[in-house]
């Protein structure tokens, strides 16, 4: 089947892209367009590469890394991370159950999230996880309530904000600054800390940050636990003898142009600076950093078009198939799965009714003709999660290569789908 290829991840092989052994093209015939294309050796390449830096960094701190679920919660993705040995870090119910379906056990999950209910609370109690990421004071005193009405203990982190500046390229993706949503602002941190030590039904085991996303230096982390370390050192002057966690969060950048990609040598050397000697176990949560540059997005080239003196390339793959470039407006390069020799300057389109609906704006780009395979890059991470049924298109498939196998990770919606849950013929409720 096809020509191997020992590099993991995306390559060309003979004026052809491949996924590891898979030619883009052999996939699109099979599965159709517009498909996500995950690399698992990618995934575990990616995955070693921080483990081993960890390691080598940190050899006498216990430490784990829990792969951030938002990211891309495919079960067969997420499955190859729980091979590897990862733990997870989920945002909701429904993250905590593709995990359990996915085979993670409770103790590899930790709760993040700045809304969570009381039935979630109760769902993540009930399954026993390592422990929960509270980010208010109201958090902190219903999860209080949901444990005593379980007569258990629960295992609490505290979030919170350092209230640093963050690089980054969207302010979409910064989360550590004043005045955002998440985590507890600074100057609450240790009265609610010690409330947390208070509560009968809950138990401090820990403290918690994440600053933002794509970020490739290690200075913002740096200043965020120079504000979080003296909080610990307070604590534990008040008497705080149950602390055993600390939660780093993610945000490890990668390219998706020519930026710079987090240097993970550097980020596990100065994790290891900020924390030997603390006398607690690390958790980081990267997600983009583990599945960006394992997914493609394959879509098929359907029409081209000129219009006021612009050339549109349109793609069966639009906003709803991946929102970043018009959300973010994220850069995500965009191949020809089969070389083309000449280029044009072009706006890449889908068919969503939306002027928004882009893939790329004014790219220099193979010149490719309908009919043509296009794949979008570094689509792995905040892709398919993203994905909506906006226009009433169905989401796309999912495919996971796995040396010069590969295999359907999930179906393309069919049309049934979309209206599965909806109802045309009603029935009314009397409101007395
Ligand atoms: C609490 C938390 N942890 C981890 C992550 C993962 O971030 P990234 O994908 O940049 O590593 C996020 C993403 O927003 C997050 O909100």
């Amino acid at each position: 089947m096809g020509q191997s290829v020992l590099v993991p991840g995306f390559a060309r092989v003979g004026g052809r892209l491949y996924a590891d052994g898979v030619s883009l093209s052999r996939i699109a015939r099979d599965i159709g367009t517009p498909t996500y294309v995950y690399s698992a050796a990618r995934i575990r390449e990616q995955y070693r590469r921080l483990e081993s830096a960890l390691m080598s960094a940190l050899p006498d701190v216990a430490h784990r890394i829990h792969f951030s679920v938002k990211a891309n919660s495919n079960l067969a993705v997420l499955r190859t991370l729980q091979e590897l040995g990862a733990g997870v870090d989920i945002v909701s119910a429904g993250e905590l159950y593709r995990t359990r379906e996915a085979g993670f056990g409770g103790a590899d999950v930790v709760f993040s999230g700045v809304g969570k209910t009381a039935d979630e609370l109760s769902q993540a109690l009930n399954s026993m996880v390592l422990f929960i990421n509270v980010e208010s004071e109201g958090e902190l005193r219903l999860l209080n309530d949901v444990a005593a009405s379980m007569e258990l203990v629960a295992p609490v982190t505290l979030r919170v904000n350092p209230e640093v500046t963050v690089e980054s390229p969207h302010e979409y993706i910064r989360t550590g600054e004043k005045g955002h949503k998440f985590g507890i602002p600074y100057d609450d941190a240790m009265h609610v800390a010690m409330l947390a030590h208070e509560l009968p039904h809950v138990k401090l085991v820990g403290l918690d940050m994440h600053i933002g996303s794509q970020i490739s230096t290690w200075a913002p982390y740096e200043q965020a636990l120079a504000r979080i370390k003296p909080l610990i050192a307070s604590l534990r002057a008040a008497g705080v003898t149950t602390l055993q966690w600390l939660d780093i969060g993610g945000g490890l950048a990668v390219t998706y142009d020519d930026e710079a990609p987090a240097d993970v040598d550097r980020f596990a050397a100065g994790v290891a600076e900020a924390v030997r000697g603390l006398g607690l176990s690390l958790v980081v949560e990267p997600g983009r950093f583990l599945v960006a540059e394992s997914g493609v997005l394959l879509t098929r080239v359907l029409y081209r078009k000129r219009s006021g003196g612009k050339e549109y390339i349109i793609t069966d793959a639009g906003m709803n198939d991946l929102v970043r470039p018009s959300h973010y407006q994220a850069y995500h390069r965009i191949d020809a799965v089969d070389t083309v020799d000449t280029q044009v300057t072009a706006d890449v389109v889908g068919p969503v009714c939306e002027s928004g609906d882009f893939l790329a704006l004014q790219r220099v780009m193979p010149d490719v003709q309908p009919g043509d395979l296009l794949a979008v890059q570094t689509a792995g991470a905040y892709g398919f999660v993203m994905a909506s049924n906006y226009n009433s298109r169905p989401r796309p498939a999912e495919v996971i290569v796995d040396g010069d196998r590969f295999a359907l990770a999930t179906e393309r919606e069919r049309l049934e789908d979309l209206v599965r849950l909806e109802r045309a013929h009603l029935r009314w409720r009397n409101a007395e």
